[in-house]
């Protein structure tokens, strides 16, 4: 059992529970209260936390956490007190531009992992409604590009959905992607997110409910943090019933210990019997594959980078001698020459500190 050996977490952080797009096989309006996680909450829980190596910080949720102002600057707090963690977020890319993605990836962040359902615009378009497939692809070049001439630091990845429609088309999604220069892939099984999202065509008929009273590798090394705080005992609860402890107000030794009583005493609560996930389904053995492969990741992205490192140090040798300045922002798209999407149109990425934020959010959640 690989994931309990090394003792690996994965904190999947809520950042936003506002979202862009509706997307047909997500529940995320059952949630009661939509908004944005404050920058007193994340460190809060960040102040809580003593992260390794092993650990990430995925900010994904029940939203779309590029729509949050600071989540560079979250980015940043973690690679500022746990470098050693793996940084994650996972968006629909809509909104990955100039504004948002140069920041994202000096704050250091490791892997940004786009979700993207489909190949052809009909097909995109009915599984993401709201996101133009045409747009979304000039985000995701443009993300690629720009990773790269920041030197190649954030893997950029693409997930996809499989469902019993495209199950068979695993090899064709990944050479169109291929083809666009993405080689990193993260393939999710549809399902019903413990019976929050409704049926929808294609999904997965063979993963079987009722797994009530076993052991849940999701639960046990996959800790929810909603916006508001709340430690979820599952992501799965869009109905936010089943609240383990809230980090702005408790310590997050307490919390766990909660968790750890359910656990041993074997008191799940009653959407578990419901469950469909395949990481609960296949068990240790599915959970253990992904880290497998997260681990094999990460070695050939760190090899990659020191084999890289020499002929970075020369293209920047040879862009300082033709231009003293050309180092200083490396960052900016504009001096890459790279072309810039035009953003999509949402007010809050103007906003500068917390009051706007929240007038944004309740105007966002209506
Ligand atoms: C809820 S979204 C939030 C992050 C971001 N808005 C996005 O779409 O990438 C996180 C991931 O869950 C996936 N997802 C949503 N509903 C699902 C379902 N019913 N079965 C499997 N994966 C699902 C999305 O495709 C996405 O990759
Ligand atoms: S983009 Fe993400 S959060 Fe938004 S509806 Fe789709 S899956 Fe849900």
């Amino acid at each position: 059992m690989i994931s309990k050996l090394l003792g690996l977490r994965i904190f999947e952080v809520e950042v936003s529970s506002l979202c862009n797009v509706h997307c047909r096989y997500c529940p995320r309006e059952l949630i009661p209260e939509s908004g944005m996680m404050s920058r007193e909450t994340f460190s809060r829980l960040l102040d809580g936390l003593t992260l390794g190596g092993m650990d990430s910080v995925s900010f994904v949720g029940m939203g779309e956490p590029t729509l949050h102002p600071r989540l560079p600057e979250f980015v940043r707090m973690v690679k500022a007190r746990f470098p050693k963690t793996h940084t994650w977020v996972t968006t629909n890319g809509t909104n990955l531009t100039d504004k948002t993605l140069p920041p994202l990836l000096a704050a250091g962040l490791d892997t940004l992992d786009i979700s993207f359902n489909g190949l052809d615009p009909a097909t995109y378009e009915k599984n993401m409604p709201g996101a133009k497939m045409e747009k979304t692809l000039g985000h995701v070049d443009y993300a690629v590009r720009t990773a790269r001439l920041a030197g190649g630091r954030t893997r950029v990845q693409i997930n996809y959905i499989v469902t019993a429609e495209n199950a068979e088309s695993e090899a064709d999604i990944q050479a169109f992607w291929r083809k666009r220069g993405i080689t990193h892939f993260r393939a999710q099984r549809m399902h019903d997110r413990a019976g929050s999202a409704s049926v929808v065509a294609g999904m997965s008929t063979v993963d079987r409910a009722g797994l009530n009273g076993r052991p849940c590798v999701r639960s046990a090394v996959m800790p929810f943090i909603s916006w508001k705080g709340e430690v979820l005992h599952c992501a799965h609860d869009m109905r936010r019933e089943n609240v383990l402890g809230n980090v702005r107000h408790e310590s997050w030794g307490d919390i766990e210990a909660r968790k750890r009583e359910i656990l041993r005493c074997g008191q799940w609560p009653a959407i578990c019997a419901a469950c469909k996930d395949p990481l609960r389904h296949d068990m240790l053995e599915k959970m253990d594959g992904v880290v497998r492969k997260e681990l094999m990741n990460r070695m050939k992205d760190g090899l990659l980078a020191a084999l890289n490192a020499p002929v970075r140090w020369f293209r920047g040798l040879a862009r300082h001698r033709r231009s003293p300045q050309a180092g200083s922002s490396a960052l900016q798209p504009s001096s890459l020459g790279v072309k810039t999407m035009e953003p999509i149109t949402m007010p809050i990425r103007e906003l500068a500190d917390e009051a706007r934020l929240d007038a944004t959010q309740s105007a966002l959640s209506k």
